[in-house]
């Protein structure tokens, strides 16, 4: 991934994260991702009573994009406040392969601590439409 987007795009996550509605876990996640034309479309966790319902940080960004007629993604920034960095859980795994392919996913805490994979090697053998 480009460095100097990335930071860029990092900075645009750690915005998003600051709107994270999340009054029961305490727990705020910001989302960029970057199109291939490079649109920066950003999300963060929206918790609710049920719990069951909330959309993390990733997903919200990823649906933002989709529903605004975005298509080619290459990279998504994941920004948490955690010791370790927060790697995207198994749904937005899902969720990001499905509309995104194969992009880099750049993980990084509040303090610095950074992780850049690609999406194939957080999900590999995935179930994708090739298996239908
Ligand atoms: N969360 C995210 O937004 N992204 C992830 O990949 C992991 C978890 C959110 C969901 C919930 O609001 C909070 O973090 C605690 O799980």
């Amino acid at each position: 991934m480009k460095a100097v987007g990335l930071r860029e795009l990092v900075r645009y996550a750690k915005r998003a994260r600051r709107s994270a509605h999340a009054p029961f876990s305490r727990f705020k996640v910001g989302a960029a991702l970057r199109t291939s034309r490079g649109e920066i479309v950003t999300g963060c966790n929206i918790e609710n009573a049920t719990y069951g319902l909330t959309l993390c940080a990733e997903r919200t960004a990823v649906f933002k994009a989709v529903s605004e007629g975005l298509k080619r993604f290459e990279a998504v920034a994941v920004v948490a406040d955690s010791p370790r960095v927060a790697a995207p859980c198994g749904p937005c795994r899902q969720i990001l392969w499905e509309f995104c392919g194969d992009i880099w996913v750049h993980m990084e805490n509040l303090k610095g601590v950074q992780r850049t994979l690609r999406l194939s090697e957080l999900l590999p053998m995935p179930f994708d439409q090739r298996n239908l």
